[in-house]
């Protein structure tokens, strides 16, 4: 008998991943919790389950689990698995796959490209009937810092590179990259912003990234830019933002848009100001979904090369937390 799996996600359908995972491991025990996180069965099922899959898994899920050999996030983002306050002595992975990766660049490229070509005011004219054109800066007069240039920023950065923009990145440990200027680190961050018209936060949510991007960091931002202003895009975690900072930022020019995909809480509150401002796009945590067609095969295929001897990929490193 191999050794068996349980989906155990919160707000997610367990049963679309466990039929997945089914067709790519027909011959396992698949078991899925309920969309509170809960499994319903008996705890004899539990004591042979070997691999977990979650998201935002609750406590009492993880806790049922005694003979764990690793624990999957079906995210890219782990936060919500560190969020526990106990977790199984075994090692977390996460996802890293072209789908949910080339899905963020989609994301942020739309977002850029509408703060670029002026959407927020085209939008505004067009409910006022109105025909007038404004001149639009070219790509290649403004720079876009990304904060977070791993995975997924970097691969959004070659995309922006490509259409022509100027792209700066930062990061937690220097690295150098040929067309993307990049900073490092609590020093580097000051430098990074100043040369930034249009802010993308693609970072983890970890406690040195908690609550980073407030009104004082947004006004080291570049003032003197092509758009007016400065915007801010965030597409990896609202707990690295303070939204009543960025309320205030908007409504003192300090930013002249936004695009925000994440929240502080989510879903984000109807009473949330942010929903009114016209600068404003808000999306419901949607900027990469984890699509079980896609990545269901993939963990599938990592546990297999595990149960051969191979090493598990893209395991998370606790202390950092991500
Ligand atoms: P990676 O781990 O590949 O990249 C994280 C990047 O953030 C790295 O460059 C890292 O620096 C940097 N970083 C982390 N902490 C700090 C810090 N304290 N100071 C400066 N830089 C820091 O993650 P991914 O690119 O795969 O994913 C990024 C995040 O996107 C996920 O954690 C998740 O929260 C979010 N996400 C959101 C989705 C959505 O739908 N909105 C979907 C998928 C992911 P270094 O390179 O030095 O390690
Ligand atoms: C993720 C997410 O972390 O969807 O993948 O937020």
């Amino acid at each position: 008998m191999k050794p068996a799996l349980l989906v155990a996600t919160k707000g997610w359908d367990a049963e679309t991943w466990a039929g997945r995972l089914v067709a790519a491991l027909p011959d396992r025990t698949i078991l899925a919790t309920d969309r509170a996180g809960i499994f319903q069965g008996p705890e004899s099922a539990l004591s042979v389950v070997r691999y977990v899959l979650v998201w935002k898994p609750p406590q009492e899920t993880l806790d049922r689990l005694p003979a764990l050999d690793a624990i999957f996030s079906l995210g890219a983002g782990v936060d919500h698995v560190f969020a526990l306050s106990r977790l199984p002595d075994a090692p977390v992975v996460r996802i890293v796959d072209p789908d949910l990766t080339q899905r963020m660049t989609e994301h942020v490229v739309w977002q850029v490209l509408d703060h670029v070509r002026l959407g927020p005011t085209y939008r505004r004219q067009q409910r006022a009937h109105r025909w007038r054109d404004v001149e639009p800066p070219a790509a290649r007069e403004v720079a876009v810092g990304i904060m977070g240039l791993g995975v997924m920023g970097m691969h959004a950065a070659d995309a922006l590179l490509r259409l022509g923009f100027k792209v700066r990145g930062w990061l937690r440990t220097p690295k150098t990259h040929a067309r993307v200027e990049t900073f490092a680190g609590e020093g580097g961050l000051a430098p990074f912003l100043a040369g930034t018209d249009i802010l993308i936060s693609l970072l983890p949510f970890t406690a040195e990234t908690r609550h980073l991007v407030d009104l004082a960091l947004l006004k080291k931002l570049r003032r003197d830019g092509p758009l007016g202003g400065p915007v801010f895009i965030n597409a990896g975690r609202g707990g690295s933002q303070v939204e009543a900072d960025i309320v205030a930022a908007l409504r003192d020019g300090t930013l002249a848009g936004a695009s925000l995909d994440v929240f502080e809480e989510e879903p984000l509150s109807p009473e949330s100001p942010l929903w009114d401002f016209d600068t404003v796009t808000i999306t419901p945590h949607v900027a990469a979904v984890s699509d079980p067609k896609a990545l269901a095969r993939q963990i599938a295929e990592q546990i297999e090369a595990f149960e051969r001897g191979e090493p598990l990929k893209n395991c998370v490193d606790r202390e950092r937390g991500y």
